[in-house]
């Protein structure tokens, strides 16, 4: 049978396969959040001839199914079909690679006192030249002078024997050992003729469910050199971690999903090195931090105990392993350190985070929050830290909301309503780009604003006859953010929903996590806030909106994506690498979907901003106005 796109593009299919799976096979990707469970609506196709099987269209309205429109994953062909794919449908994973540099972080590294201790070092040597008395063998001459050097041992794997002779003649006796230091021993990654010290780099990743980010570091001086991002390309297995889990387990695709994810990281190595035309043996340790099952998908590791109580997985700690094992496109033997994790649901990323902002280096007590595709909270001081995970969903990256998206070109990133006219004025990401969607900090910006204006009551429920932006839609009744050429953004009541029981999990992990320790909100002395928000996240508004607790401003810091910044420290020294796993061994973890009172708190999170208005006596006086 044949499937016809209108594009011209034509392929093979087979009966009984879903449409969407049938196109995935052949490299055409569509959005497809839910991960082909035909809950999210996000894959939809319009069918223009040929027979089709559909299962259910449960998220098509009758006029969508009238004009030819199915969902991708729940439809399969019965004959040769010609089908169209809409642009909001298209996954644009490859999408653009962005590329940036940031000045703060050598500042960061130096405030950690550390030097600059990379996983492995280049040592050069000048060995001398044999003789008819000094007649050792190559092998012995370069061990022994490390050895006299006082550098200590030397292995030196099987592989590199064959271009021994000729490595130490090339440059008359003098070389560069690039070697991984463990246990008063070298292991040689790499042997260069001559004097190779420089130019030596580092790659720090951060595997996000959403969006990799690859750091090109310096490691002679910690300079960032640049830096490169790009979309998780494993989105096309699902949003979060929970379906792609799935995929890998039931559907048997957990080497796409790990082949994905490495693929990504060596399309942005080779970028950042052929836009700064660097040598790739120049490359000499790569970092990864990431949530567990992002490092579990990375190193290729089983992730199925994940996700089913007791949820636990392989490794919580990973050995050091190799570019080579592991598909990364550099020499082969350059080393690849993993950040340590805590437990299924509070990863490396977060580990990274903590040790990115120091709060286990403070007296005072802090709070870490990161906002991704879950809400992982940790909370503590130089003694102590605990820490929980609390299932907000990945809505605030877009995921599951009609008109959502990630904090990329063409989003809605705030919000402002005139309280009289209910005009909506909006600041889109990208110059003059026309908005496409709303992402997570537009989110929190418009539920804020339509509290504050009176268009949305304390349970989050729109008021009808307001204004003519609140009108019947789909799925009930939504608010207009955007009035567009062909199509208008929209926030529907249950987007809103969703985001209020978002908020609403967040702000009782907060507020479990400082019961069960014994301290109020008023003890705390700073927030450390990471999440994908962009450069934008406004403190105010998240308050009014119940998602963090109020507290004077300046005790907010927004820290962007900590995670990356905790890698590329972590790619600089040793001591900051030991520090990351002490870290995770101090970190207690508290799993809240046992809690009773996490309920009771989460319940209590479910109106704008909480129904404990007494603990945000700003927002009560705002209302009131
Ligand atoms: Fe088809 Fe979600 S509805 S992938």
């Amino acid at each position: 049978m044949n499937l016809t796109l209108t594009s011209g593009k034509k392929i093979k299919v087979k009966q009984g396969v879903s449409i969407l799976e049938s196109l995935k096979r052949h490299g055409i990707f569509l959005t497809s959040s839910c991960g082909g469970k035909g809950t999210c609506g996000k894959c939809k196709i319009i069918v223009r001839s040929g027979d089709v099987e559909s299962r259910s269209h449960i998220k098509l309205s009758r006029k969508e199914v009238h004009e030819g429109y199915a969902l991708a994953c729940m439809t399969s062909p019965v004959g040769d079909i010609l089908i169209d794919i809409p642009k909001e449908s298209t996954l644009t994973v490859e999408g653009k690679i962005v590329t940036s540099k940031s000045k703060d972080l050598l500042a960061l590294f130096h405030s950690t006192g550390a030097d600059i201790d990379p996983l492995s070092e280049r040592i050069v040597l000048k060995l001398p030249a044999p003789s008819l008395d000094d007649n050792i063998s190559d092998l012995e001459r370069l061990k022994k002078e490390l050895f006299a050097n006082g550098l200590g041992c030397l292995r030196v794997p099987f592989r590199f024997m064959s271009n021994l002779a000729r490595t130490v003649r090339e440059k008359n006796w003098e070389i560069t050992l690039s070697a991984i230091h463990s246990e008063d021993c070298y292991e040689i990654i790499n042997i260069f003729p001559g004097d190779r010290k420089i130019p030596q780099y580092g790659i720090a990743v951060d595997i996000g469910t959403t969006t990799i980010v690859v750091y090109l570091i310096d490691l002679s001086d910690g300079h960032l050199i640049d830096v490169a991002s790009i979309y998780n390309s494993q989105i096309r297995f699902g949003d979060d971690v929970i379906t792609r889990i799935v995929n890998a387990t039931e559907n048997k695709e957990m080497g796409d999903l790990h082949r994905a994810v490495i693929s990504d990281i060596n399309e942005l190595i080779t970028i950042l090195i052929s836009n700064h035309k660097l040598d790739i043996d120049s490359i000499d340790s790569i970092v990864v931090s990431g949530n567990t099952t992002m490092i579990h998908f990375f190193l290729g590791l089983d992730p199925s105990a994940i996700r089913e109580e007791p949820y636990i997985p392989t490794a919580n700690t990973f050995p050091l392993s190799h570019a080579g094992e592991l598909g990364i496109k550099v020499n082969r033997n350059v080393p690849v350190y993993s950040f340590p994790c805590v437990a299924s649901y509070v990863g490396g990323d977060i580990v990274s985070g903590v040790l990115a902002v120091g709060m286990n280096k403070k007296e005072e007590l802090s709070i870490f929050i990161d906002i991704g595709t879950n809400g992982e909270i940790v909370l503590g001081n130089s003694e102590w830290l605990v820490a929980a995970a609390c299932s907000a969903g990945p809505c605030f990256e877009g995921s599951g909301m009609k008109h959502g998206m990630r904090a990329t070109d063409g989003a809605i990133e705030g919000v402002k309503i005139n309280p009289g006219t209910f005009e909506v004025e909006v600041k889109v990401i990208g110059d003059d780009t026309k908005p496409t969607g709303i992402c997570g900090s537009g989110m929190i910006d418009a539920i804020a604003e339509m509290f504050l204006t009176g268009i949305l009551n304390q349970k989050g429920k729109l008021q009808k006859n307001i204004s003519d932006r609140v009108r019947e839609g789909e799925d009930g009744l939504e608010f207009v953010v955007f009035f567009g050429e062909s199509r208008d953004i929209v926030l529907a009541e249950p987007d809103i929903e969703n985001i209020i029981r978002a908020k609403a999990a967040i702000y009782a992990g907060f507020s479990i996590l400082l019961k069960e320790a014994g301290f109020t909100f008023d003890d705390v002395h700073k927030v450390y806030i990471a999440g994908g928000f962009g450069k934008f996240l406004d403190i105010e508004k998240s308050i009014i909106l119940g998602l963090l607790p109020e507290l004077p401003k300046d005790k907010f810091e927004y820290m962007g994506n900590t995670s990356i910044a905790g890698a590329y420290l972590c790619t600089l020294s040793r001591k900051l690498r030991g520090e990351a796993e002490e870290i995770s061994r101090k970190m207690t973890y508290l799993e809240l979907s046992v809690s009773r009172s996490f309920m009771d708190e989460y319940v209590s999170g479910l109106f704008i901003p909480h129904t404990n208005i007494e603990a945000f006596p700003g927002v009560k006086e705002l209302t009131k106005k």
